[in-house]
């Protein structure tokens, strides 16, 4: 069983293959935490959890002083607040007292194969029971009445588990959650590197590293959304690791909102790692009978450093978070007429853009931003998702059908959650919109943000786009979200219950993004914000492809694309050749293959040599699809290291096949390079396209590849491919 109970040591063990997770019932039933780590067969833990004390700073518990014991040195398996423990807290309870003096204590556990949902939250999920097991320890605050219960899901083959609370008021009073993190780790040493993935619009998830240092370190969002500043993912790598080797413990929040991802390495050099929704903004009243879920967390260990725990992140996702009809299927080869038009489209414009996707190999049609209410530029019409007649001669239905009629699918663009102070529905419901009393609404684009936290306007917006949803040919939604979220506030929330508004509003997001995916189940979400600010695993639950970022320029773009690559798996990117000028259509192509692959342009704005070579790219996008979306990935060469050049392999998962892409960013005068292969099956013989040569696997991860050959040139990229002979 991958998890277990010694009843005499009061040890859970939370097992898989590779990894092992250890916390047991101490004295007086507090929760201490022991080992995270490479899996290890024993459970003697007795005395990992003891901690340097100071008696006279570091208060205990009465009747545990004679035992060293202090919850503001031990590891703790739930920090809370005001009870001893000093460091950051992953629970504090503002009782109806009016102190926050939070204490939960051991209670009951069970143990069951399969895995829990989470009421109204994305979580991943079993795909059947024998797949994972669960946790459930039931804590409880005796003083509030706070029931908390830490709820463990391993995931067996896979080395990674998951981890969320709930809490359930038991008391006859209402009492206010003011911070309840998904998960609390105490580690047993400071000797870490925290990697975090930072960006803006346009240049989203880059990768920052830095050294764990006493104190506080810690990034999150305050937003709205789980951002392009600041994605909701960390990890910490030993000091020693690298790409290939090392402990690296990585951490991501399944969740699209405020977030916070702290840290903080004490006075006894020991490391506290949380993650959870953000408690600046937050506060959460709980009446008596109430439970709150928190959002969830997913863990991976990986004893082969930054890598290994990627391909885990990869594979999990693939498997345990992406859903619906698209999870398997091969997804439409698409154009987008975005980069292309922009709002200045009509159905002409649109279907000569089709006409040329059909001749070429591409398979749907996605019409963006532009087609409803009176959409000629950005100031207008966002909740009027009606079609802007004047742009369809007849009628959007007519237009759709004509697309339809080529043999290509057709893709529509919403940003629902928004609305433009100039369009008929905030005429109509000047109220519908986040703000609060007496402050000017402020605008992100011309735009207000829809209080999601309402039924009347998730009812409005279910109706509206089910209304177009399911009275044409739909296939595919891409899902935008432009702007943050300032004067946060919903006009139907009492005063006392503001607090609540940031957590409600993305429940609102979630249940009409359920309610419109159960309802169209064969439609195509690619979810968006501004390219990649909602890049999350909350919002890969419900869209199995996310737009990356609306950087389409793949000498920058790859540096996004490798920093989104630290957790999130190709199959989800997004990722379009659009006809900006900074590269070939070769490299755009090769750059862009990393992902969810489409065009991104008017075909009448590129010459006749660039409409010829993306004819002759379809064919290679088919062939490797599988490869791509399903195979390992393994960064040979990444940005964080060589600002100059940088490599990325697939290898097909039983080894049989393997691409490795080359990109010069700016040439330098280091002209020899050799690059060695990765994850190949050493016993193998491989074929290489680029010099036709036979050569064991062994020696292309030994010897490797010999590239002096290839021109130092800014911008010049090469797929080589390597396939299996027996
Ligand atoms: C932002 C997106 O990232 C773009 O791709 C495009 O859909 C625009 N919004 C449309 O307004």
């Amino acid at each position: 069983m991958p998890i277990s109970f010694d009843d005499s040591k009061k040890i859970f063990k939370l097992d898989t293959p590779s990894s092992t997770y250890a916390f047991k019932v101490y004295d007086e039933n507090y929760l201490i935490h022991l080992y995270y780590g490479a899996y290890v067969p024993d459970n003697d833990f007795d005395g990992y959890e003891k901690r340097r004390q100071y008696a006279s700073f570091s208060a205990s518990n009465a009747h545990l002083t004679h035992t060293g014991f202090s919850a503001d040195t031990y590891p703790m398996e739930i920090g809370c607040n005001g009870c001893g423990d000093m460091r950051i807290s992953a629970l504090q309870i503002r009782n109806a007292d009016g102190n926050a003096s939070t204490d939960v204590r051991y209670v009951s556990h069970k143990i069951y194969s399969g895995k829990p949902a989470l009421p109204g939250l994305p979580a991943l999920y079993a795909n059947d029971d024998g797949e994972c097991t669960t946790l459930e320890v039931v804590t409880l605050d005796k003083v509030t009445g706070a029931e908390v219960t830490l709820i463990y899901t391993v995931f067996e083959k896979l080395s990674a588990m998951t981890r969320s609370v709930v809490v359930k008021n038991t008391s006859d009073k209402t009492f206010e959650i003011e911070k309840v993190m998904s998960f609390c780790l105490d580690m047993e040493s400071d000797e870490y590197d925290l990697i975090t993935l930072y960006g803006r619009h346009n240049s989203e998830r880059h990768f920052e590293k830095r050294p764990l240092a006493h104190g506080y370190q810690g990034i999150g969002s305050r937003r709205g959304t789980s951002s392009a500043q600041q994605n909701p993912f960390m990890a910490l790598l030993s000091h020693n690791g690298s790409e290939d080797f090392g402990d690296a413990y990585g951490f991501n929040l399944v969740y699209s909102c405020n977030h916070l991802c702290e840290t903080e390495v004490d006075f006894n050099n020991c490391t506290r790692v949380m993650m959870g929704i953000n408690p600046t903004d937050f506060g959460w009243l709980l009446a008596p009978g109430e439970s709150f879920y928190s959002p969830e967390a997913v863990l991976v260990y990986s004893n082969e450093g930054l890598g290994g725990m990627s391909r885990t992140f990869h594979r999990l996702y693939n498997s345990n978070l992406v859903r619906g009809k698209w999870k398997h299927l091969k997804r439409p080869l698409l154009v987008n007429n975005w980069e292309g038009t922009g709002m200045k489209f009509d159905d002409e414009k649109l279907y000569a853009i089709a006409k040329w996707a059909k001749e070429t190999g591409i398979e749907m049609l996605v019409m963006d931003d532009g087609w409803f209410g009176h959409r000629d530029n950005d100031r207008s019409s966002l909740g009027d998702w009606f079609e802007d007649s004047k742009k369809f001669k007849n009628g959007m239905t007519g237009f759709i059908n004509s697309v339809k009629d080529l043999g290509l699918k057709f893709g529509i663009w919403y940003e629902p959650e928004m609305i433009s102070p100039d369009s008929e529905i905030y005429k109509k419901h000047p109220d519908w919109c986040i703000h609060v009393p007496n402050r000017d609404r402020s605008v992100g684009r011309w735009q207000y943000v829809m209080d999601m936290t309402r039924e009347d306007v998730r009812d409005y917006l279910f109706n509206i786009m089910s209304d177009i949803l399911g009275n044409n040919a739909i296939d595919y939604i891409k899902w935008d979200f432009n702007r943050n979220i300032t004067e946060a506030g919903s006009a139907l929330l009492p005063p006392e219950r503001q607090k609540e508004f940031f957590h409600r509003f993305i429940l609102g997001t979630y249940e009409l993004m359920d309610r419109i995916t159960k309802a169209f189940p064969h439609l195509l979400f690619e979810n968006c914000s501004g390219g990649g600010g909602r890049y999350d695993p909350g919002m890969m639950y419900f869209s199995p492809q996310i737009w990356c970022s609306d950087n389409t320029d793949a000498l920058s773009r790859v540096d996004i694309q490798f920093g989104s690559s630290l957790c999130y798996p190709a199959s989800v990117q997004g990722a379009h050749v659009s006809a900006s000028k900074r590269s070939g259509y070769e490299t755009k192509r090769n750059v862009a293959m990393w992902g969810s692959f489409g065009y991104e342009l008017d075909p009448a704005d590129i010459s006749e040599d660039a409409r010829a070579e993306i004819r002759g790219q379809i064919a290679d996008y088919h062939k490797y699809y599988d490869l791509i979306h399903y195979g390992d990935l393994y960064r040979i060469i990444s940005p964080w290291d060589d600002p100059y050049k940088c490599a990325w392999e697939f290898v097909s998962e039983d080894k049989s096949k393997a691409m490795l892409t080359l990109l010069i960013k700016f040439a330098t005068e280091r002209r020899n390079f050799v690059i060695k292969l990765k994850g190949l099956d050493a016993g193998k013989n491989y074929i290489c396209d680029f010099d036709g040569r036979i050569r064991s696997g062994a020696m292309l991860m030994n010897a490797g590849i010999n590239l002096h050959e290839v021109p130092e040139k800014d911008g010049y990229s090469l797929a080589i491919h390597f396939e299996e002979v027996k």
